[in-house]
């Protein structure tokens, strides 16, 4: 209770007027299954009520209540004024190699170095030479000094020269920069670029906000599950030479709106499984259409209702839990004007993965991590509330989530067991821990009967992706050299990376079964393959599809937390196909 009055006043509190002259992002603090479940009487009453009674006993399992959840709240300025007349705590420098050479006297070339270095008595010259800071990506270096308006000034490598339309640096810096004030308990930042003459103005807008998105991400932490933590500490960063105006304020904004995704999406992987269940993802994809309820409807479909649609294959992998499947339907709909293109988006959605009889086993089988199992339902839901702020025109977008938990119980799918899809498919599930394939397939024929043009989807679907991609690449597949360019594009403009992936026809030769029309899985070769062929299977050939495998990049074993992989990509591909 004393928490929801808390973001109540905190709510209130953010809005910071905008001058002309500043561009002002006033994040609403927001909590994101900082679920007060067991809080809200409304829970408790009617016959709805009863049933949910039961989705919050499985959620405090282990009496585990997420608290609540501060975003960063950052106001973005851009600024025009001389940098060296910045008065804050730190005033941050991102740097190429380039702009780090030289001169004979050891003196910097770089305009902004020079002047910097001369404010400071060259002590910006000897300190990058004593610490060897030649610009390298991600090299940082902090100089407390006296004398300037600046507590200090930090230097940042953002590499070599930046090719095309690449942003990664930028984020990059944003996120140095991020870490830098945290360490500091800085409030106000700085941020300039050594060489930003002769970036076109689509350039600049692309920098900026790549900069504010490292800034934002690099500010958030999910410690909803710590008894004990630091808030924040950064509130407004004032970015030089990036131009200023209206079409930066909406970047800006537009940036915002993504983050938002993000966060939501890295609490939903980041939630345990027994905080995060179906119902729980259920709850968390009703929240998101009743906040945006002018533009998204939602249609929770419980077993039932699934097994009246035949949906056999979902619900074989769901037979094992207690915790009831629920089969989550978001439709966007523009706010006005008539829809050109129809879009849907599929996420695994599986919050645990035991791997059911075939159960997880041995060193690396990874089961302690099997809560990640639904990041492409994150990923969906994130994209969803973007996309609910951002309300593009001209195009329709299905979110689909077939949510449930892969567990073992009397009642459970057998190894050997035959399945059908609503498509009618028969299935012999030859291991049951390749379940998240068996939950797609439903969920595809599914988003085919909603006539759209176009689906993607998304699953942490085989650890042989990770394998042959590593942690941070995610495997597409798609029969269409179309729709694999439109979504490359997004995903380049949206700084993450894909990697297409062949569907080599041949291999479906050893996904077919004696009995049923196809097995749940080959061999141990070409595993990402086969289960693309597979999901396949389940596709109208007249809709476009493309699939996301991103068991790798759902996850950052370095931070030891969920990365929001695929959400931004995915906002870029809805506005791609959305009218101007
Ligand atoms: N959820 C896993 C895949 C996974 C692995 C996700 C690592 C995240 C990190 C999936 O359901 C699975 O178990 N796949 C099996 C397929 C196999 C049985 C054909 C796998 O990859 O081993
Ligand atoms: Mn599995
Ligand atoms: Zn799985």
């Amino acid at each position: 209770m004393a928490a929801a009055i808390r973001l109540a006043a905190y709510t209130s509190l953010a809005s910071i007027p905008s001058s002309s002259s500043s561009i002002f992002i006033n994040f609403r603090s927001i909590s994101h299954l900082g679920i007060s479940i067991s809080a809200n009487p409304l829970l408790f009453c009617s016959r709805r009520g009863k049933r949910m009674a039961h989705a919050v006993a499985k959620a405090t399992l282990g009496l585990t209540h997420p608290g609540q959840i501060d975003h960063p709240k950052i106001s973005f300025a851009a600024k025009e004024t001389d940098l060296v007349e910045w008065k804050g705590d730190i005033l941050a420098v991102g740097v190429t190699e380039k702009d780090m050479a030289k001169d004979e006297n050891s003196k910097f070339q770089n305009s902004i170095l020079k002047k910097l270095d001369s404010q400071l008595h060259g002590l910006l010259s000897e300190v990058s030479t004593e610490e060897d800071f030649t610009g390298k990506d991600g090299q940082s270096t902090v100089i407390r000094i006296a004398g300037l308006g600046s507590k200090r000034v930090n230097l940042i490598g953002i590499g070599k020269v930046p090719t095309g339309s690449s942003t990664f640096a930028y984020r990059g810096l944003g996120e140095s920069v991020a870490s830098a004030a945290k360490a500091s308990q800085a409030n106000n930042v700085a941020i300039a670029l050594a060489s930003s003459e002769g970036l076109t103005p689509e350039m600049k807008l692309a920098i900026a906000s790549a900069i504010a998105k490292g800034a934002l991400l690099g500010t958030y932490e999910d410690n909803r599950f710590k008894s004990e933590s630091k808030k924040a500490a950064l509130k407004s960063v004032d970015l030089f030479g990036l131009g200023a105006g209206p079409e930066l304020e909406k970047k800006l904004k537009y940036t915002e709106y993504v983050c938002a995704g993000i966060f939501l999406g890295k609490e939903l992987v980041n939630a345990p499984a027994n905080v995060l269940t179906p119902g729980v993802l259920a709850e968390e994809a009703e929240k998101i259409a009743s906040t945006y309820s002018d533009v998204l409807t939602a249609t929770i479909l419980d077993t039932e209702q699934c097994k009246e649609l035949k949906m056999g294959s979902y619900l074989g992998v769901a037979a094992a839990s207690t915790n009831p499947p629920k089969f989550i339907h978001l439709c966007y709909k523009p706010p006005n004007g008539s829809i050109k293109t129809k879009l849907a988006i599929v996420g695994k959605g599986l919050t645990f993965d035991s791997g059911g009889y075939n159960i997880k086993t041995g060193p690396g089988c990874l089961i302690e991590m099997m809560k990640v199992d639904m990041g492409g339902s994150a990923a969906v839901l994130g994209a969803a509330k973007a996309l609910g702020e951002i309300k593009p025109a001209g195009v329709e977008v299905h979110f689909i989530v077939a949510a449930c938990e892969n567990m073992i119980s009397g009642t459970g799918m057998r190894p050997g067991d035959i399945l059908t899809a609503s498509n009618g498919k028969t299935i012999e599930v030859n291991n049951t821990d390749a379940e998240g394939r068996l939950t797609l397939a439903d969920a595809l024929v599914y988003a085919c009967n909603q006539g759209v043009d176009k689906i993607v989807d998304l699953a942490t679907l085989t650890g042989a992706c990770v394998v042959a991609l590593g942690p941070s690449i995610a495997g597409i597949f798609t029969p269409s050299d179309e729709l694999s360019k439109e979504v490359v594009a997004a995903s380049e403009v949206a700084g993450e990376k894909l990697w297409r992936l062949p569907m080599e026809e041949s291999y479906w030769e050893s996904m077919k079964s004696g009995v049923a029309d196809m097995v749940n899985t080959g061999g141990r070769q070409g595993g990402s393959i086969t289960a693309a062929l597979f999901l396949k299977q389940f596709v109208d050939e007249k809709v476009q599809w493309l699939h996301i495998d991103m068991a790798g990049p759902v996850w950052n074993d370095k931070k030891k937390a969920a990365t929001g992989f695929a959400i931004p990509t995915l906002v870029e591909w809805v506005l791609s196909n959305s009218s101007p």
